[in-house]
């Protein structure tokens, strides 16, 4: 390692098309800021870049349903994310966007290097065109019959029934999303990046050269270049985004993956004049913090074009995530299915290191993992609160207790003193490895075990016991645990920075450099310590038993979205219809029938009489919330016998998608015994 003079941290910029979640923050940017914080107290010359990808077709079509433009779209997300990632505490030296100014011009700017540099080829091929719109149309303005499944409303790029990826032409009967025409065949130029030119020039630096990268990334790249590669076309028909900076281009703009790794540079330049030093200096190394459906785009694409400008730095190391669900389904903003960033924030005050703590101590590093509130709970109460938050707490407590908050002086150690001490040299080296390749959780769970060294020094050495026989050596304890807990703060300051920052207040202690973790030197005797406050508090059910409703009536609201009606019966005559009497009728008493879950038993008012009826509907209403209205009834259904109650009639009920009754009632008030026609 070390063979460099600064690190320049990138993380994949979110698309402004919707907030960010706990995927985002799992997969992507609590592992860069970590690592990013790792490196500032050690010391380094870091720059950490974040931002906003506001192009791309996504944002065109969220655009044209809510009847805003573009812009609107990506400024209110934009800041939302931007926001939100400020409150949490992700330490980006720039936060950028791709539709400011610097940005245009930076891509442009690559692109016309290339391109006057015969770097592109140049190819025509027919596309859709949809005639009355007057537009060619991406993939996703695209939709019709999935030829794999039938599915009716796959896009043009892929069908969501079954998973396939295809292509627009594939589709049966395909339809413009912009009029519902169906589309046609109509030439267009656009520019191809030749990958299969780089393909052995791949192959060497990726498969020869970076096997020490993470096997999932590795994996990917090994199978995308051994598939062999093809040109791939960086260009588009589209009005949103850079415009193609050539001549004959009128109407194109660069790809959104094009366009969007160079907002790295763009967010660089807009930080600093200096920033051809990050980009282009032998001695900077760059790494990608990315989530594994951007592995191609940062390790195979994004290279080549930098290659292919020639200027540029590749990166180093590329340390992509697997997915983060949530409680067993996929995260999806378009189901509305994530727990998300801005909102977590509201709900949990003061609990941003909650979040990251869950989120790194379960972070999805070698394959896909779920979270789950029960989960979050049990890692706050069990791990933060019961170990880092219990030993800290109790080695504050007692100092003030016994020595009014001034740190004791430190006797003659003890053997067990000493090997305490001696374990948190041990337990650095560990963390420091861990971290320098990329495995946050495993960093995280060696800094918890110096919380838990100092939970069993504690408890071994009972200071509340020995202090009635022994003070003297009582000081010498404690002093040992001021040690330890000033190394806590050095150690879990990249995970937890703002809890750190609060124990610091506690003990009133300036920040320390990443070099002195291990001292048992930290806190001078004589120093004064503040009142402790707990550093983190229990949760409790009720506000996880929210959470969880919170995502079940999610849940509920999608299936309601997806059922469609069930198909019409067979036909009728009007006589059928004529032979039922259904009646307007009031409900007068409710009761639930003995014994059942389902049944209440009613009395009705038809108009014509007074008469009991058994209905299946108790798991929807109460009885005491009935009385009084009024419903429909089938009066001349023959009487039928229900749990030993005879029922004379039906009350009309509408089942709803989610199989709930309800009852259909006039809209107004309507005389007893009206018939129903
Ligand atoms: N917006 C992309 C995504 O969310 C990531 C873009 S990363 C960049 O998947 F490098 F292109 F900026
Ligand atoms: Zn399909």
């Amino acid at each position: 390692m070390n063979d460099f003079k600064r690190t320049l941290i990138t993380s994949a910029l979110p698309y402004a098309n919707g907030p960010v979640h706990i995927g985002h923050l799992a997969g992507v940017y609590v592992p860069a800021d970590i690592y990013a914080r790792y490196l500032r107290m050690k010391g380094e010359d870091v720059l950490f870049i974040g931002g906003s990808d506001e192009h791309g077709v996504p944002i065109t079509l969220k655009a044209k349903n809510s009847g805003i433009t573009p812009q609107d779209v990506v400024d209110k997300y934009h800041n939302i994310i931007k926001d939100a990632f400020g409150r949490f505490g992700i330490s980006f030296d720039v936060y950028s966007r791709t539709s400011a100014k610097i940005h245009h011009e930076t891509a442009s700017e690559f692109f016309k290097k290339l391109y006057n540099e015969g770097k592109f080829i140049e190819k025509t091929s027919e596309q859709y065109f949809d005639n009355e719109a007057g537009q060619f149309l991406a993939d996703r303005y695209i939709t019709g019959t999935c030829p794999k499944c039938g599915n009716e409303k796959a896009y043009g790029d892929q069908c969501e029934a079954c998973g396939s990826s295809l292509n627009a032409t594939d589709l049966i009967n395909p339809k413009s999303t912009l009029s519902g025409n169906p589309p046609v065949l109509k030439e267009t130029k656009h520019w191809y990046l030749p990958l299969d030119q780089y393909e052995p020039w791949l192959k060497e630096w990726i498969i020869e050269g970076h096997r020490e990268w993470k096997t999932n990334v590795y994996g990917q790249c090994k199978s995308w270049i051994d598939g062999g590669l093809n040109p791939r076309a960086v260009t588009r028909d589209l009005d949103w985004g850079v415009p193609v900076p050539v001549e004959g281009a009128e109407g194109k703009v660069l790809y959104v993956w094009f366009d969007a790794p160079i907002g790295y540079i763009s967010a660089t330049k807009e930080l600093t004049p200096e920033w051809e030093l990050w980009w282009k200096d032998k001695d900077t190394r760059m790494l990608h913090f990315i989530g594994k459906d951007n592995i191609v785009f940062h390790c195979i694409i994004f290279p080549s074009m930098l290659k292919a400008e020639g200027t540029y730095n590749l990166p180093d190391n590329v340390p992509a995530n697997e997915f983060l669900n949530l409680e067993g389904d996929k995260i999806s903003t378009s189901r509305n299915w994530a727990v998300w960033l801005h909102e977590y924030l509201d709900e949990f005050p003061g609990k941003e290191d909650v979040l990251k703590y869950v989120l790194t101590a379960n972070a999805p590093e070698t394959k896909d993992n779920d979270f789950t509130w029960r989960d979050f709970q049990a890692r706050n109460n069990n791990e933060l609160v019961a170990i880092l938050g219990n030993f800290v707490n109790r080695a504050l407590v007692l100092t003030q207790k016994y020595y009014e908050g001034i740190v004791p002086a430190c006797g003659e150690l003890l053997e067990v003193d000493k090997e305490a001490l001696a374990q948190l040299l041990v337990l650095k080296a560990e963390v420091e490895k861990s971290l320098d390749s990329f495995r946050f959780r495993e960093a995280l769970k060696i800094a918890m075990d110096m919380a838990r060294l100092g939970n069993k020094y504690l408890a071994d050495m009972e200071p509340w016991k020995v202090v009635k026989t022994d003070p003297e050596r009582v000081k010498t304890i404690m002093n040992t645990c001021m040690q330890i807990t000033a190394n806590l703060t050095i150690v879990f300051a990249p995970f937890l920075p703002y809890t750190m920052d609060k124990l610091r207040g506690f003990i009133n202690l300036e920040r320390l450099d990443w070099d002195q973790l291990g001292r048992s030197d930290l806190i001078p005797s004589g120093h004064q310590i503040n009142k402790p406050e707990l550093l983190f508090e229990k949760i409790e059910d009720p506000v996880i038993d929210a959470q969880i409703q919170k995502l079940m009536d999610t849940k509920k609201a999608n299936e309601m979205a997806n059922t469609t009606a069930s198909p019409q019966k067979a036909s009728c005559s009007y006589d059928d219809f004529q032979k039922m009497d259904i009646r307007v009728g009031t409900i007068l008493e409710a009761e639930k029938v003995a014994k059942t879950k389902k049944l209440l038993k009613l009395k009705i008012d038809t108009g014509i009489d007074q008469r009991t009826v058994v209905s299946g509907i108790a798991e929807y209403y109460e009885p005491e919330n009935i009385i009084g209205q009024q419903i429909l009834i089938l009066v001349n259904l023959e009487p039928r016998n229900l749990r030993g109650i005879e029922s004379q009639g039906m009350i009309l009920m509408a089942e709803d998608a989610d199989g709930s009754l309800k009852f259909c009632s006039p809209v107004m008030a309507v005389k007893n015994g009206s018939e129903v026609k």
